[in-house]
């Protein structure tokens, strides 16, 4: 027992990892960089009316050429570990054949510099940013995409597993299937209920090629998937609204965690939209359910869900319903204790082996003082009570492994343009000069072991 330091005031094991989230659209601009090809999100971007005032990542918060000045910032905030994504478009730029390699040259300089630092690299395979060409070629709803990611998967183990042990297959794939191709608000904007789901069923099996390819490739990395799993509460005790509550979780959760666990799709959720179907092979249940080492959450908020009359605004005939609740600027119910539930949610229904929170964070107003100095009360109380109750599952035997809160920096944050701001540091979007938040000392105090 060492004595010179005060015990861990949160309750967590002293091995738990702590860590900060990112993506590649979102932070590292330099999109014509290097031989990096067209993704759906430069695309997207400049349709007019997709993002908020026409923004897009063209510059973003400059990482790409700024991430010395990241690394340094995640050193000095004392994290074990940095969650970024790969740009498959720098890494192929249509989408298939040999890799490039300045791009491949960028992620292991990277990785490099994060190791130098003593930080764990956490790459994320695919967060969003699906090459131009393929999406031409019919995108996600396609099941040739699944094998292109299989490839692209492969390429990027064989030349960086060696340095990079942690891997994320695909992040919230239900963003990339619902948001992207039934509601239209992610690119690449489609409006089709029915590429969605085929779209759902690549997804998952583009997750477990990849798991294979890893396994392959670079066999003592580990690898799992990010979702974005919710239960959200009936608005009242209505028939109606519980069934809308229980399809909005299934939608959420089961769809996706039933298959990863060998479980295949759940039959209530598919009976309940006879106009969709999945387009399953031979095989595809089994490859989608290989065994991956642990399972990446990301929690933002729990909700209230109503019946609504099905339409193009609410395909699946449910909404989100008012509530009392406090909210962050994403409109977002700041609900902590939801975390907590969640987790212990998962580990009780599917046979998971480990847990990690991938992102967690705030949007806020964050108006800086006349000092320049961002005094984020409200982010730092965000951060402190969802730690709290993630600590809560994590003591009553949920094996949570480790905590990554969006976001290092300020960044792009999709149809929201730079509006929504999530970082514990603030990012000039002129100058991309780098400001750390009250919330950034916060967390570097809490990592230390001296929080809440
Ligand atoms: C998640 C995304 C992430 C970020 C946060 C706020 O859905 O994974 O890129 O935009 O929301």
């Amino acid at each position: 027992m060492r004595t010179d330091v005060r015990p861990r005031a949160d309750g967590l094991p002293e091995d738990f990892v702590w860590g900060c989230s990112t993506a590649a659209y979102q932070i590292e601009g330099s999109t014509g960089a290097d031989g990096r090809g067209t993704s759906i999100w430069d695309v997207f971007s400049r349709r007019p009316g997709a993002v908020l005032g026409g923004m897009n990542g063209d510059l973003a918060c400059d990482s790409y050429r700024r991430w010395k000045e990241d690394v340094a910032l995640l050193r000095e905030l004392g994290v074990g570990a940095y969650r970024f994504s790969i740009a498959w478009p720098r890494i192929q730029s249509g989408g298939s054949g040999s890799p490039n390699a300045a791009g491949l040259d960028y992620y292991r300089r990277l990785a490099d510099g994060l190791l130098e630092a003593g930080i764990e690299p956490a790459a994320t395979l695919y967060h969003w940013d699906l090459p131009q060409p393929l999406e031409d070629a019919g995108g996600w709803p396609e099941r040739d995409t699944a094998y292109r990611f299989a490839d692209y998967a492969g390429l990027v183990l064989r030349a960086l597993g060696d340095r990079i042990t942690t891997w994320f297959s695909l992040n919230e794939p239900w963003c990339s299937s619902h948001l992207g191709y039934a509601l239209g608000i992610h690119a690449p904007g489609r409006k089709d209920r029915g590429a969605a789901y085929r779209a759902v069923h690549h997804l998952l099996l583009a997750h477990g090629l990849a798991v294979r390819a890893c396994r392959s490739a670079a066999p003592g990395a580990r690898i799992g998937i990010v979702l974005n799993t919710a239960t959200p509460r009936p608005a009242t005790r209505r028939p109606e609204d519980r069934t809308a509550a229980s399809r909005a979780a299934d939608e959420r959760t089961a769809l996706w965690l039933d298959p990863l666990y060998g479980r295949g799709y759940p039959e209530r959720h598919l009976a309940a939209y006879p106009e969709v179907s999945m387009p399953i092979e031979d095989g595809d249940l089994a490859t989608i359910a290989e065994p991956m080492d642990f399972l990446g959450v990301n929690y933002y908020s729990e909700e209230a869900v109503e019946a609504a009359p099905v339409g193009p605004e609410h395909p699946e005939g449910f909404r989100v319903a008012q509530s009392w609740r406090e909210k962050t600027e994403m409109g977002w119910d700041i609900a902590p204790e939801g975390l907590g539930r969640q987790l212990e949610h998962i580990a009780s229904t599917w046979p998971v082996k480990a847990l990690y929170v991938t992102e967690n964070g705030g949007a806020f107003p964050d108006l800086a003082g006349p000092d320049g100095r961002v005094r984020d009360r409200d982010r730092i109380e965000y951060l402190r009570s969802h730690i709290a109750s993630m600590a809560g599952a994590a003591s009553r035997g949920v094996p949570v492994r480790g905590y990554f809160t969006w976001s290092l920096l300020d960044n792009f944050e999709w149809s929201h343009g730079y509006s929504k701001r999530f970082g514990l540091v603030a990012v000039d979007l002129v100058t991309g000069e780098r400001r750390p938040k009250d919330s950034f000392w916060f967390y570097r105090d809490l990592v230390a072991g001296f929080g809440s």
